[in-house]
């Protein structure tokens, strides 16, 4: 059971694609996920050695730059599968198994990325409405970090 309400989702995916509605969406999509990852390491130093493969340290290098635009491509896929929910559900799960299977990623570096999406989503849109992000990233984040 997902536990954002349709208004959140409407609202949620309107923003979001306004956000992305441009040419070139991978170049900004690389660069918010970059900006997002970076802090998480910063936030939290144990993260960085949990991209150690991906490269975290060039984060401007190709390595890394796919990695943000992999994780930025999986939020998108989430978003836009909020309409339907037992294909959301089954997108998540498989998150959550990749997750799962990674050594160290913890509960708590969710809910930090959660708190950085929400600052980083604040100052680029307008109009954000921080209860509707707040309960659809909810289930979406938390449905990713369920099996840690
Ligand atoms: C890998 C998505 C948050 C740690 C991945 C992959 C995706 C993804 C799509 C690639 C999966 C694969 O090919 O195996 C997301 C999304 C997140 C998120 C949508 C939520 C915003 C996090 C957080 C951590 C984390 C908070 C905590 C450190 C990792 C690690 C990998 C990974 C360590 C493997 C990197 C490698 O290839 O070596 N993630 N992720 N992720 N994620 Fe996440």
């Amino acid at each position: 059971q997902f536990c954002c309400s349709a208004e959140d989702r409407n609202i949620v995916q309107k923003q979001w694609s306004v956000l992305w509605g441009d040419t070139e969406s991978s170049k900004v999509k690389i660069a918010f996920g970059r900006l997002i990852l970076t802090k998480l390491a910063k936030e939290i130093p144990e993260v960085k050695e949990l991209f150690n493969k991906v490269d975290i340290d060039n984060p401007e290098g190709g390595p890394f730059s796919a990695h943000c635009l992999r994780i930025l491509n999986a939020l998108d896929m989430s978003i836009n599968l909020m309409d339907d929910p037992e294909a959301l559900d089954s997108a998540l799960d498989h998150l959550a198994d990749q997750h799962h299977d990674r050594p160290g990623v913890k509960k708590a570096h969710f809910k930090k990325i959660a708190e950085i999406l929400h600052t980083g989503l604040q100052q680029v849109l307008d109009d954000y409405n921080a209860l509707s992000w707040k309960s659809c990233f909810k289930g979406i984040l938390g449905k990713i970090a369920s099996k840690l």
